[in-house]
């Protein structure tokens, strides 16, 4: 008796000393950009079996590093194997590129990967449908970002009359011209310039992936100096579209994101990690670059201006070292940034980077909060006003905030709360098949927020349309 007694203590004793080391994750946020697609310039975009594969590994990451029980940086209380639907929630635009990304990511970061070791064994597809009858879906439409934001497409547009690009359309001109036997079946003379530095590159590059040489002849000349111009110059273009230093509504898609991720990190706090512990979102490269600048990542390493490869992944973790097993108060609490350049495969891990241009690369959650606030669109009044709308919704936003001011900011930000964590929707029916005893865990209840498709590559693409049409 007395030596169980004895033994317990010590199990006690050696448990709260292993705590005082081990740093306990309490939530997380994962940003990632879809995997390898088809080419732009051909319309229909769609992902390939090896972006499946690259969004299914980046997956399979962080379910090794957040969800398996046994894993160091497991989300204290996050559940194994059965998919919680209060815990974990995902989001991306309604374009097939973005929708099926999320499903070959979260097939990953659900997978049992010691089980299932390729994206169909054990798996049926998620089928993401959208449920515009869902109560919730009107809370987020706001979400739809720049494609919609008047202000953000005004200032995207400026980018072409500024002096960086115009002294860059000369100062490549012979550059893109030289391209002509390798662009000539697709774009018309006029088209090969620094104007379209994105499409061309996008459309080179993917030959090079999926061509080979004897198809395509000319793709010999794309040497690795050739991609190498190619996709600086891309990156410089896309960038300058994505964000602005001094016209900072041209990062509208990276402030709606930084107010996704306050709001889903704020939820895990404000329910001491009852709720929203994993936030897990899909976008473009447009809208990393736009929140990079907003976080001043750039002042971190200069290839924060560069375009993300596909499969890209950021995260945002909440650290704590504090001691026990109940959940810390909020001047215990720390984020971390990481990214990854590109899908995740073998030993590789994200790196660690230090936001809002300090040294720091762990962050107090209050200078965290008052940091990104100062960057983040967090309401629908809020983007509304940044972005100098008043039709739509807008209309009815400023009219439903009047008529609401008394009925408590409760309600308006549990609304908030809702749009943010990326609910809206779709319901998704996962059935997980394991190993011989065939298991059926059917998973409902998993929200994938719907976006205008238009949203998908945003003020970018806009931009980028308005001068095709021209
Ligand atoms: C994965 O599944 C196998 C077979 O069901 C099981 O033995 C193993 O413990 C599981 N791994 C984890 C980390 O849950
Ligand atoms: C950035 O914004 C400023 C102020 O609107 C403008 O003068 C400048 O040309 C812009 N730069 C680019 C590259 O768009
Ligand atoms: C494209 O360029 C190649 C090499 O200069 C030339 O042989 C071919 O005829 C051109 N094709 C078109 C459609 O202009
Ligand atoms: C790659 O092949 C496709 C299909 O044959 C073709 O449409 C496309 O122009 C090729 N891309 C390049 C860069 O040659
Ligand atoms: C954070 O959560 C608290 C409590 O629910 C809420 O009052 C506050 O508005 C939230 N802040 C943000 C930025 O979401
Ligand atoms: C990612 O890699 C591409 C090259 O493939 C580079 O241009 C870009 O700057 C990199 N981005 C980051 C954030 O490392
Ligand atoms: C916890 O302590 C370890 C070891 O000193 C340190 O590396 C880590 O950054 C700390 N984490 C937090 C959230 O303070």
């Amino acid at each position: 008796m007395r030596s169980s007694i004895q033994s317990s203590l010590l199990l006690v004793a050696s448990l709260s000393a292993s705590m005082v080391e081990a740093e306990r994750v309490l939530g997380a946020y994962i940003f990632a950009r879809h995997g390898d697609r088809t080419a732009k310039i051909f319309g229909n975009t769609q992902l390939t079996d090896l972006g499946y594969n690259e969004v299914f590994d980046a997956g399979s990451f962080y379910n090794e590093r957040y969800i398996l029980s046994s894993s160091d940086k497991h989300i204290e209380g996050i559940s194994s194997l059965i998919v919680n639907a209060q815990q974990i929630s995902a989001s991306a635009p309604a374009d097939a590129v973005l929708q099926n990304s999320a499903t070959g990511f979260l097939q990953g970061t659900l997978a049992n990967s010691t089980t299932v070791v390729s994206p169909l064994r054990g798996y049926q597809l998620i089928q993401v449908t959208s449920t515009s009858s869902d109560a919730d879906s009107e809370d987020a439409t706001w979400l739809q970002g720049s494609s919609d934001c008047q202000k953000a497409t005004v200032s995207s547009n400026n980018y072409y009359i500024s002096d960086s690009y115009n002294s860059m359309l000369k100062s490549t001109k012979d550059f893109y011209e030289s391209l002509s036997p390798m662009l000539n079946s697709t774009f018309t003379s006029s088209e090969m310039s620094f104007k379209n530095a994105y499409t061309i590159f996008d459309y080179l590059n993917v030959g090079q992936i999926h061509n080979s040489t004897t198809d395509s002849p000319a793709l010999k000349d794309l040497t690795d100096d050739v991609y190498a111009q190619l996709i600086q110059l891309a990156s410089n273009q896309q960038f300058n579209l994505a964000y602005n230093e001094t016209d900072t509504v041209r990062a509208i898609d990276g402030a709606v994101l930084a107010g996704q991720i306050l709001s889903g990190l704020n939820e895990t706090i404000a329910t001491d990690g009852k709720k929203s512990k994993l936030g897990v979102q899909f976008g473009s490269y447009g809208t990393f670059m736009s929140f990079f600048g907003l976080v001043q990542l750039p002042a971190a390493s200069v290839d924060f201006t560069g375009i993300a490869d596909y499969a890209s992944s950021m995260v945002l973790e909440l650290v704590t070292n504090a001691t026990g097993t109940g959940f810390p108060s909020e001047d215990d609490i720390s984020v971390r940034f990481m990214f990854h350049n590109g899908t995740i495969t073998g030993s590789a891990e994200p790196t660690v980077f230090p936001l809002f241009g300090q040294s720091n690369d762990l962050l107090p959650w209050s200078d965290f909060k008052s940091g990104i606030e100062k960057i983040a669109v967090t309401s629908d009044d809020d983007w509304c006003n940044m972005c100098g709308n008043t039709d739509g919704k807008c209309a009815s936003s400023t009219a439903s905030t009047n008529a609401d001011s008394s009925s408590s900011s409760g309600s308006n930000s549990s609304g908030m709360s809702h749009a943010v964590a990326g609910v809206i929707g779709a319901m998704v029916t996962l059935a997980v098949i394991l190993g011989l005893e065939a298991l059926f865990f059917l998973v409902g209840g998993f929200r994938i927020a719907k976006r205008s498709k238009a949203v998908s590559e945003m003020a970018v693409a806009a931009a980028a349309a308005e001068e095709k049409k021209s």
